[in-house]
């Protein structure tokens, strides 16, 4: 069997963005029959919110789309996990310099990948922060997060050769 596929969403607060493209991935994954070949998991660059549930309206607009994200916790990134995971994907500019920074050698940063690098609709770098805006917010990042992790999801089904069942 093939190592699993390590992938771990970061933003700033573990509360909002990272989580819902942790659900959202899972969900992607789960659907296209590939849950035994990914370990998929989200963290924060800061420690504010952790142990925290998600933010009960990201929890609310994940919902809505038939997305559950209960279970998670927030966490914060550490540096060991630089090594540990195939893709650390940075949900903005800011968050992707900060992970750089706790990169120890510049080789453990290589798995740092701008998230919206695989959104299929050129636009904006960053996953807008919602946390301080009103309820558009989340259903906009809610929109972004669905079609880059499609897309994020088809690139590793052809970079790994996985075989999708059915
Ligand atoms: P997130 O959103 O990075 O998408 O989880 C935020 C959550 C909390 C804070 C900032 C952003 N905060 O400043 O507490």
């Amino acid at each position: 069997m093939q190592p699993r596929i390590k992938v771990l969403f970061v933003c700033l607060g573990n509360i909002c963005r990272s989580p819902l493209a942790e659900g959202v991935f899972r969900h992607q994954v789960q659907q296209a029959g590939l849950a035994h070949a990914f370990e998929i998991a989200s963290a924060g660059t800061g420690a504010w919110h952790v142990g925290e549930p998600p933010d009960a309206r990201m929890r609310q607009t994940a919902q809505a789309h038939g997305i559950s994200l209960a279970g998670q916790r927030a966490q914060q990134v550490n540096p060991a996990d630089l090594d540990r995971y195939d893709l650390v994907l940075a949900m903005d500019p800011t968050n992707q310099r900060d992970l750089q920074a706790l990169a120890a050698r510049p080789s453990s940063g290589q798995a740092v990948r701008l998230f919206r690098d695989f959104d299929p609709q050129p636009g904006d770098r960053a996953v807008p922060d919602p946390y301080y805006g009103g309820p558009e917010g989340f259903e906009t990042v809610y929109r972004i997060v669905d079609r880059t992790c499609r897309a994020l999801l088809q690139h590793l089904i052809d970079q790994h050769q996985l075989s999708v069942p059915g």
